[in-house]
């Protein structure tokens, strides 16, 4: 759903990403935008490039013994692999979530302030008032306000989701990175975090990894549909699922393959 009132801005952009786990190819020449202040989705069948790609977008795959990238990523016109921009800041910028909650083994307010804890901010008043406006905006205050010196790994797995997404809000990303940030949910909790999802984009950039074709088509504005390393096709949502361009695309969300 493209809004009229956006203008449509790249805050991100791929162009020709190359990605080795030692000599396997995992990426093969991606490219591709992603808008601002838009939910772009990254579909396809498992083992085709989705998270390898996501996590290139914030440089998590730097972690793994190996790896070697090609081609450039560009967050706001400067190439994060490419630049003085500190892997530590750039993860503040484009933040993640993961399949599984990964709430600290801390309180659910130590949880929430933890960024600012590692910025060095520990003054009480602006602690307490980041903490209330991220758990807002993660749609968790009115369910946590009275215990949010309780264990966060005592809430329901929803809400420690919801918890992870208010620790990100916290450190004020610009991009949100999520890898089937539902797939440990039950179908309401998914409603919940996809209803959630939209209400972000007003603020943040979204770029989320799933494999189930109807959240794709429910939450996001673009879409592009991986194969095997590669880009087969992006374009606005609606297209690809009504429309694609690509008889490969068209076999897979018309359930032929995958
Ligand atoms: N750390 C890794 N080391 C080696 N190969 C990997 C690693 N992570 C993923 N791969 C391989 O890269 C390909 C893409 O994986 P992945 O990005 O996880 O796909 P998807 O998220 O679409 O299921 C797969 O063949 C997978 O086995
Ligand atoms: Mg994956």
């Amino acid at each position: 759903m493209t809004e009229i009132n956006k203008v449509i801005q790249n805050k991100i952009a791929i162009d020709k990403l190359n990605l080795f786990y030692g000599k396997f190819q995992a990426l093969i020449s991606v490219s591709m935008p992603v808008q601002e202040k838009m939910i772009t989705a990254l579909i396809g069948p498992s083992g085709c490039g989705k998270s390898t790609l996501l996590r290139s977008l914030n440089r998590m795959n730097d972690l793994i013994h190996g790896v070697k990238i090609t081609g450039s990523v560009l967050l706001d016109e400067i190439d994060i692999y490419n630049s003085s921009l500190e892997v530590a800041e750039l993860r503040k910028r484009v933040g993640m979530v993961f399949q599984r909650p990964n709430p600290f083994p801390l309180s659910i307010y130590e949880n929430v302030v933890y960024g600012l804890r590692v910025a060095g901010i520990r003054n009480k008043k602006e602690s307490d008032e980041i903490a209330e406006k991220s758990l807002r905006g993660a749609w968790l205050w009115d369910q946590v306000k009275d215990k949010l010196d309780h264990p966060a790994l005592e809430l329901p797995l929803d809400q420690q989701q919801r918890l992870v997404i208010a620790r990100l809000l916290a450190v004020q990303p610009e991009v949100i990175l999520m890898d089937e940030p539902c797939s440990a949910l039950d179908p309401i909790a998914t409603m919940k975090i996809e209803e959630l999802m939209i209400e972000l984009k007003k603020d943040y950039t979204i770029v989320i990894v799933t494999h189930n074709m109807q959240q794709a088509s429910r939450v996001s504005d673009f879409t592009g549909y991986m194969l095997m390393g590669e880009m087969i096709e992006f374009n606005q949502t609606k297209n690809i699922f009504t429309n694609p361009s690509k008889k490969l695309t068209e076999d897979y969300i018309s359930g032929k393959y995958g």
